[in-house]
């Protein structure tokens, strides 16, 4: 086998062109000349779709695990269990001949409705980038690659091919790059997907910040990165940006496109190199895993069940659960007939089986009867007698189970949901069973969050089961019964109503471009910060025992270069096994930039047997403490205080202790010629300069706005005034009395910023937080 160098060398220019598009819809060009076989990709991300014509798109595909999708595989929190559901569907690539898995899918939850939230982990960056990179280290633990996508910022499905996302940069790299970042330096995926949309005003496919300077210099990133199919537009200016490959093929165009590019020296040849190899030792290193064989069908659909099991949230739970070996059981809701085990689109699996939940009621509830209405018909279709015939099972019964799930037509890939709740004929149906039935359950096989404001107090326990894959049914059944604890918490609140939601009024966007007006305050950072009520927390999820929180050790100062250790010890206390999963959150409370209330910097989940007591262990790294600073272009931790918050979800802090951070980097001044009398005397070497000089000119500011000591300024505080204009126009309003021009004054104070050295320590004062 030739080098990958030796082959590049021997490689034609069109050659070139060519492997940087795909030969099919899912293999990428084979040049048996030079040995350099084809690659197939396929999606991805909880299951294989794997086609086995690979000029087609959207046939059906060959049977394959659905596991549970990402919105359940999060809330198990369990980084360990990622893992193994990424090397189960790797061992069945393998045997389908796949060599590229299209996911995991990493895009931060903006709002409830996006119609693809179901394929993605959460709306806190730190807990996705960690379920991401453990996902994707168990899928290439097998020898097959990973394409962590979309990047970046493809948070909604309407106009998602060509959508203008209007985000600053802070949040960008806060919010919407830190899952990437996290999944790229932890997972190494061997290929990055570049969304559809655009980036402020850049297609992502073309965008050179964030595939070249973030992705591949500063991430390091070593891979290939392909598009997402059908997101390339210029293909030479997206090669120039950093994308390798564009999917899918033919398209003899492209080829010929980047041809005549370096032809006419509009692309430089070394370019198309660097492009063709990332692609090359991609390919080969796909190539080391032999495919073929067989997977183990029955191994993974156990596999598939205890994921489910795991990301299960018990969201309410009034004593009703789990069920006491009731005699008669009404269950109710079509859904619990045809299971809404996953969504719609490019992630949709041909399973090998699929476990109806009827059934496993069936099966667990021994001698019990078991009753069965459909309760809605299919789709978003009303029918009033549907609701009566499950009403008079409900009251026939000791219990009713209420299985409701949301429509392909309202959740799917390509496009939004409509509206927060479940449809009319659901809402009804779930308010007359409970008038009827006051002990009813309801079992929600939802992607994302439902509003649920019309019947949840009516309701004594709700399960969330999402999209849980081909074997989520025998799961449900297991939890209703006791035969699982269930484990699984929020990876995204549950908001009141829509009105209340971060992006509410910048959402789906208008005229082409989409606002996130919201910033940095997404998910629980925006409710907490507004102090709004939430349905459901970030975090939350009951179980049926009780933990207890205790004994948080961790060092009162600590150097950010070293970050810090959190201890603390979880204790089982009721009478059946359980596992829990612990938060730790990081608040600032004072900063130079507004912070969210407190962020999630460090999570864990213990397995205890009864009355057992485990020490958790955290780590804390200076990332757990820094922000994006926009101006500094850098990640800030900023000396001085922060709290340590463990707790049992985000609304539930059992533990804290207040920590001393030591700053050890020092920043440069980013005062300049517009800066305000404010941010000069915040800014630490600016103070120095600015008080004696202030000092000196406070008379004469006062002289020239006519007063006398003592005396107020048109009814208004002066120095209030003064604070917030720049210190030009302050000294502009004097200029006859000045020495010299205003702005060479500031340009003179700045250079005696600049050449100012400061001393150790001196720093702090009123502004701690002051850089
Ligand atoms: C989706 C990707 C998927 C690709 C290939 C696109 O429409 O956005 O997630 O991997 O199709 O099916």
């Amino acid at each position: 086998m030739l080098e990958v160098e030796e082959i590049l060398r021997q490689m034609t220019l069109e050659e070139k062109a060519a492997l940087c598009t795909g030969a099919s819809a899912w293999t990428t060009l084979a040049i048996p000349r030079l040995g350099v076989p084809e690659m197939v990709v396929s999606d991805g991300p909880h299951g294989l779709r794997r086609v086995a014509d690979v000029h087609a798109v959207g046939t059906k595909s060959l049977p394959a695990t659905a596991f549970p999708t990402a919105s359940c595989l999060s809330a198990t929190w369990n980084r360990e269990l990622l893992r193994e559901v990424g090397a189960a569907i790797a061992r069945e690539a393998i045997a389908l001949g796949v060599d590229v898995v299209l996911g995991p899918g990493n895009n931060m939850k903006r709002s409830p409705l996006c119609g693809r939230n179901f394929e993605y982990f959460s709306e806190d960056p730190y807990l996705a980038g960690e379920l991401a990179a453990s996902y994707i280290q168990g899928v290439q633990s097998q020898g097959v690659g990973t394409s962590l996508k979309h990047y970046a910022a493809n948070n909604q499905e309407y106009q998602r091919l060509r959508i203008d996302v209007r985000v600053d940069e802070r949040t960008l790299r806060e919010i919407y790059l830190t899952g990437f970042e996290i999944a790229v330096k932890k997972g190494r995926p061997w290929t990055v997907m570049c969304a559809y949309n655009k980036v402020n005003g850049t297609y992502a496919s073309e965008h050179r910040y964030l595939l070249q300077q973030v992705l591949k210099d500063e991430w390091g990133f070593e891979g290939l990165v392909v598009s997402d199919w059908g997101a390339v537009v210029d293909r030479v200016a997206a090669l120039e940006a950093g994308l390798d490959l564009a999917m899918p093929g033919p398209k003899a165009r492209f080829t010929q496109a980047l041809v005549e590019a370096v032809r006419s020296g509009r692309l430089e040849e070394a370019r198309l190199d660097e492009a063709v190899r990332r692609i090359l030792r991609v390919v080969f290193r796909a190539k080391a895993t032999p495919k073929g064989g067989q997977f183990d069908a029955e191994a993974h659909h156990a596999l598939a069940r205890r994921a489910a099991a795991e990301g299960m949230v018990l969201l309410k739970n009034e004593g009703l659960l789990p069920l006491k070996n009731p005699l008669r059981i009404a269950v109710i809701g079509r859904s619990a007939l045809h299971p809404q085990f996953q969504g719609g689109g490019s992630s949709n699996v041909n399973p090998t089986r699929v476990d109806i939940p009827l059934e496993e009621l069936r099966r667990v509830a021994g001698e019990a009867q078991v009753t069965y209405a459909e309760g809605y018909p299919e789709g978003l279709a009303e029918d009033p007698r549907l609701i009566e015939e499950a009403v008079a099972q409900a009251r026939a019964a000791e219990v009713a189970l209420v299985f409701v799930a949301l429509p392909p037509a309202v959740e799917s890939e390509g496009y939004d949901r409509p509206f927060l709740g479940l449809t009319p004929q659901q809402e009804a149906l779930i308010q007359a069973v409970s008038q009827a039935q006051p002990r009813t359950v309801v079992v929600l096989n939802t992607g994302s969050a439902v509003d649920m404001r019309s019947w949840i107090g009516g309701v004594g326990a709700v399960l969330q089961g999402w999209l849980m894959g081909q074997a989520g049914a025998g799961a449900i059944a297991d939890i209703l019964f006791g035969r699982i604890n269930p484990s699984g918490k929020l990876a995204e609140t549950f908001p009141m109503r829509l009105q209340d939601t971060p992006a509410y009024l910048n959402f789906p966007g208008e005229n082409g471009e989409v606002r996130y007006g919201e910033g940095i305050y997404i998910g629980y950072r925006y409710y907490e910060a507004k102090e709004l009520p939430v349905l459901f927390p970030f975090g939350h999820g009951l179980s049926y025992t009780a933990f207890r929180y205790a004994n948080l050790r961790c060092p009162s100062r600590f150097k950010d270069t070293e970050g810090l250790r959190v201890a603390f010890e979880v204790t089982n206390t009721g009478q059946v096994a359980g596992k829990e999963v612990v938060q730790v959150y990081v608040r600032d409370p004072q900063s130079s930039l507004p912070r969210p209330p407190k962020e999630l910097k460090g999570f864990a989940k213990v397995a205890l047997e009864p009355g057992e007591t485990k020490t958790v262990e955290v780590e804390l790294d200076y990332r757990a403490f820094a922000y994006y600073h926009p101006g500094l272009k850098d990640w800030v931790a900023e000396e001085g205080e922060y709290e340590i918050l463990v707790g049992a979800s985000s609304a539930d802090i059992r533990l804290r202790q207040t920590v001393v951070l030591e700053a050890t980097r020092d920043w440069p001044s980013l005062l300049n010629e517009e800066s305000t009398l404010r941010e000069w005397l915040q800014d630490k070497r600016g103070r120095k300069v600015m008080e004696p000089f202030l000092e000196e000119m406070l008379p004469q500011i006062r002289a020239a706005f006519g007063l006398e000591e003592g005396e107020t300024f048109i009814g208004m505080d002066l120095m209030g005034f003064l604070l917030d204009m720049p210190l030009r126009s302050l000294l502009d309003f004097q200029s006859e009395r000045l020495p010299t021009s205003p702005e060479v004054m500031v340009r003179d104070l700045l250079r005696r910023v600049r050449d100012g050295v400061l001393v150790d320590g001196e720093a702090s004062g009123e502004g701690r937080r002051a850089l």
